[in-house]
């Protein structure tokens, strides 16, 4: 069940806040096996066999910092919330989806729908009921083009959605997307998309996960 969403910005965690490396700590478990085999596939576009994992183990964390959120729903929507990039045009991703108005562009609106459809294809099947799938896909659609968050859960998922790309993964592929060095590419996520992060926990494993790939890439000195 979806949870109410506080008001605070960012909202402030019950729990622990981890900032290692997310590479130390993997998603556990092996539960969402079955729908990741199930859509392998759509985890071939757009690198979404790179973001998706990324982006599930920094969910994880994030519903450690928020044990009151219901962490199935986190989990799986972050899971498949970008699997519709696999069912749209591939040319048009790069010259619609990363250039212009981006945000807006009507491309964005169709890998939400797809990423829906898939959700349920795939997930009924599976054992999920029509309740969940229906939460599942209200997190997905608009996850891109919808400026707020409806819950909690829908905060988790845009955070973990974006926190990927602090990763020195995330923002060797999101540099190249956006035609970027990495040393402006990190630049932009300090000053765009932080001020972004909905939550504390968020905040703070984007700034400490910025630091270390910044060092690491030398991007002070390779710019
Ligand atoms: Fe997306
Ligand atoms: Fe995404």
């Amino acid at each position: 069940m979806p949870t109410a969403l506080p008001p605070e910005r960012p909202v402030p965690a019950p729990g622990p806040v981890d900032t290692s490396p997310i590479s130390l700590t993997p998603a556990p478990g092996d539960d969402l096996d079955p729908i990741w085999k199930a859509v392998v596939p759509e985890t071939r576009t757009r690198a979404n066999d790179i973001h998706l994992p990324i982006s599930l183990a920094y969910a994880e964390r994030l519903c450690d910092s928020f044990p009151h959120a219901d962490r199935l729903l986190v989990r799986v929507a972050i899971q498949l919330h970008d699997t519709g990039w696999g069912r749209v045009d591939e040319e048009r991703i790069l010259s619609e989806g990363f250039s212009g108005d981006w945000r807006k562009a009507e491309i964005r609106f169709e890998h939400e729908r797809q990423g829906c459809a898939i959700a349920r294809e795939v997930l009924p099947p599976l054992g999920y009921d029509d309740t969940f799938v229906q939460q599942v896909c209200d997190i997905i659609d608009g996850h891109d083009t919808r400026k707020e968050a409806y819950s909690l859960e829908d905060a988790l998922v845009r955070d973990a959605d974006r926190l990927w790309r602090f990763d020195p993964a995330g923002i060797a592929l999101a540099s190249g997307w956006f035609r970027m060095d990495p040393a402006a590419y990190s630049d932009r996520l300090e000053t765009e998309i932080i001020p972004e992060l909905l939550t504390a926990p968020a905040v703070a494993m984007a700034t400490a996960t910025l630091n270390r790939s910044r060092a690491l890439l030398k991007t002070a000195v390779i710019r």
